[in-house]
């Protein structure tokens, strides 16, 4: 039986599928590689050296999805699959409510018809809104989400639980992603945004290998120890080992789980800049800039439930998050094009 990793080309999905078939699962990729490259996967393969099979193909195209049921035989979907951009989804919100919401309704009809009923979906930190609470628990209220981005995470959480409820034979299990970063240790796979990055890390990594002037830093006023926001790093790989265990965690028909997945420690923008530098020996050029519209001062997470009823705790630290970032950029510049 395998894993179909759907947006399995991009960020956490790649990272995914190392740690997948090293693990010894079988892996069915699916992707239309709007925000990826193919070659991602060939690096997955040279570093497992194994094999996985690729199908190229949209959420939305449910005749393919069909094809790819027909001919694989598929036990369980981790779905990645969804466009991310916070700003791009104020300008397009109908563009991502259509991928992100559609898509994701016509892969679970395409799951069910199939007899597949289990899924690990792809959240975020973003359905708490600002926080009620922080260190922020599963059980911290969701809050107001500031964008559709936001808003799509919010409402597939709860179409999925829905389902879950209507049918018990599935099994749902919501990952809440903090700020994943860092790259594979090989320093061949990574983070390859298009344009210019929306995120702190690829702005900095950018900025070191001199694609980037400076970084603007997004406010130095907010209610946080040196003004600049706090949000909990966590090392892509560790991110990627989260997706096994709560693949292991469906054989036991959990039913409906949710868990954060993030390290519990909050870094400032000033505190991961000065960590980047220290850890390789770079000087990252900086200003303050206005807020983010739509920023929160501070975002961390407990992640106790995980460990708990996982088995699952991070195991990098900001050190090596800020190094494998830089390994990745520095022997890619220019990510999967050279
Ligand atoms: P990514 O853009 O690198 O990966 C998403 C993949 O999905 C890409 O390969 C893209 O080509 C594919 N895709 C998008 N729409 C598709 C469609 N309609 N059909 C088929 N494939 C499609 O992003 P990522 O950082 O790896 O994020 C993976 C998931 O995790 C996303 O759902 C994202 O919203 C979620 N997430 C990411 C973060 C983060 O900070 N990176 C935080 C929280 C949640
Ligand atoms: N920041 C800067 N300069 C930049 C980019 C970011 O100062 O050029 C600051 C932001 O203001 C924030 C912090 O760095 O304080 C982190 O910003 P990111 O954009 O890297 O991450 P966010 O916490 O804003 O959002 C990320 C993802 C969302 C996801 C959220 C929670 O982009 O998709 O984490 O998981 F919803």
């Amino acid at each position: 039986m395998a894993i179909l990793v759907t947006g399995g080309a991009g960020f956490i999905g790649s990272h995914t599928c190392v740690e997948l078939l090293n693990a010894g699962y079988d892996v069915v990729v699916y992707d239309n590689l709007c925000n990826s490259s193919e070659k991602s996967l060939d690096r997955v393969r040279k570093i497992t050296g194994k094999d996985l099979t690729f199908y190229k193909g949209d959420i939305l195209d449910r005749a393919r999805l069909t094809e790819v049921f027909s001919k694989e035989k598929i036990d369980s979907v981790i779905h990645f699959a969804g466009l991310k951009a916070v700003g791009e989804s104020v300008a397009k919100p109908w563009e991502y409510y259509e991928n992100n919401i559609a898509g994701t309704l016509t892969l679970v009809d395409v799951m069910r018809q199939n007899g597949c009923k289990n899924i690990i979906f792809s959240s975020s930190a973003t359905v708490y809104g600002d926080p009620a609470e922080i260190p922020i628990t599963e059980n911290c209220p969701k809050g107001t989400c500031t964008n559709p981005y936001g808003w799509t995470k919010s409402m597939l959480e709860q179409i999925l639980t829905d389902i879950q409820k209507a049918d018990n034979e599935w099994n749902v299990i919501l990952l809440r992603y903090f700020n994943p970063i860092g790259a594979h240790k090989s320093g061949t796979m990574g983070e390859n945004p298009n344009g210019i990055p929306n995120n702190l890390m690829p702005y900095i990594t950018q900025v070191a290998v001199g694609k980037r002037e400076e970084l603007g830093v997004f406010g130095n006023d907010y209610d946080t120890p040196d003004g600049t926001g706090v949000r909990d790093y966590i090392h892509v790989v560790d991110l990627a080992d989260g997706h096994v265990k709560a693949i292991k965690k469906l054989d036991e028909n959990i039913g409906l789980g949710i868990y954060n997945l993030g390290t519990g420690h909050g870094y400032s923008v000033l505190e991961i800049v000065k960590n980047f530098e220290e850890a390789n020996n770079l000087k990252i050029p900086y200003s303050i800039k206005p807020r983010r519209p739509g920023d929160i001062a501070t975002c961390y997470c407990d992640p106790s439930k995980a460990e708990r009823e996982l088995g699952w705790k991070a195991q990098y630290g900001i050190r090596e998050m800020c190094e494998d970032a830089w390994r990745w950029q520095k022997n890619n510049p220019n990510g999967y094009e050279d």
